[in-house]
């Protein structure tokens, strides 16, 4: 197909199928005197749904942005789809990135642009030459474009302007945007910290729901336990940029997640951020957030028949 960038044999040959989808191997990643990533390794199966959990400054992001070479490491290796991602320039690397999909907080959208449009750039690493709306996208483009619109349940909104949507609109246009680079990885950094609960649950279940449907890996990274034990297969927990948590979600319990990552704490303070950032704090009244709990608790229901 014209146009098309072919993917390297490294990335689609037979090494994929063999080992793990990602590979962290003792990276450690400093940033003047702050280290971000301490001899964290991890590695990450087809299909796997695995989610960051730390406070702010934890790594999550960090660790991230190595895995489509963003950031690379001061040691260690990262190895994503049999490509040793630290090794990787230009060609080779703009072709790896165009297997691993990103889904952003703020989700990135140009607000003066239709929504249509906003998913279509997903496909810019597969066309050439500048665009001047929606006709300098192949048609077959386009159709994808809106098969990804339906997917995410807003093929009536493509014509609309992105920035007249709600938050949690503009995070499944985000969703759509990386689906059309036909991912095989969905990297997403904190995909509802900027939603609210009911919004939150709907992007995590959307995000869980392709992610089985197209046996996509997904790496995501959440302040919140909740949503972690909900849509998650596996948590990863980071602290001071070192896994100090890395287990399946199967039978796990919220206090679980918050014994094992309190048991490294220092102080007391420490242990109050903890709760606090990971959503465990009682609101300003004492109590806990009914609504938000309810919703969430709909949801797993929700989820749990589906699976
Ligand atoms: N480009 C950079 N330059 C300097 N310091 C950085 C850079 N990127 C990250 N850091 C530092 O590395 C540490 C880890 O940051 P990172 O953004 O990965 O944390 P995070 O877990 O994503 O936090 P948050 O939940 O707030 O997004 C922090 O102390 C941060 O200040
Ligand atoms: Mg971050």
């Amino acid at each position: 197909m014209p146009g098309l960038t072919q993917p390297p044999q490294a990335i689609t040959g037979p090494a994929v199928a063999a080992g793990p989808v990602i590979a962290v191997r003792g990276v450690t990643k400093t940033f003047g005197e702050t280290t971000a990533l301490h001899d964290v390794s991890l590695t990450v199966a087809r299909g796997e749904i695995v989610v960051l959990l730390g406070l702010s400054g934890s790594g999550k992001s960090t660790l991230l942005r190595h895995l489509d070479g963003l950031d690379r490491p001061d040691t260690g290796t990262v190895t994503v789809l049999g490509a040793t991602v630290s090794r990787l320039r230009g060609r080779p690397l703009r072709a790896l990135r165009g297997q691993v999909g990103f889904v952003f907080q703020q989700f990135e959208l140009v607000g003066s642009l239709t929504v249509l449009e906003n998913v279509l750039t997903g496909a810019l690493f597969r066309v050439r030459g500048p665009r001047l709306g929606l006709w300098g996208y192949r048609r077959d483009l386009q159709l994808a474009a809106l098969g990804h619109l339906d997917r995410v349940g807003l093929l009536t909104h493509a014509y609309q302007r992105a920035d007249t949507l709600s938050g949690g609109q503009q995070q499944r246009v985000g969703i759509a945007r990386a689906l059309m680079q036909n991912p095989r990885i969905l990297l997403a950094d904190e995909p509802v910290a900027s939603l609210d609960p009911e919004s939150s649950a709907q992007v995590m279940a959307l995000i869980r729901e392709i992610a089985i449907d197209s046996g996509l890996t997904v790496v995501c990274s959440l302040h919140q336990v909740d949503l972690a034990l909900s849509w998650g297969d596996r948590i990863v927990g980071l602290r001071h940029g070192e896994v100090v948590l890395d287990t399946a979600t199967q039978g796990l319990s919220k206090q679980n997640v918050m014994e094992i990552y309190g048991r490294v704490t220092t102080s007391t303070a420490e242990l109050g951020a903890i709760e606090t950032e990971l959503g465990t704090a009682p609101d300003e009244d004492g109590e806990p957030d009914e609504q938000g709990e309810l919703d969430l608790q709909t949801f797993s229901s929700a989820r749990d028949n589906r699976r």
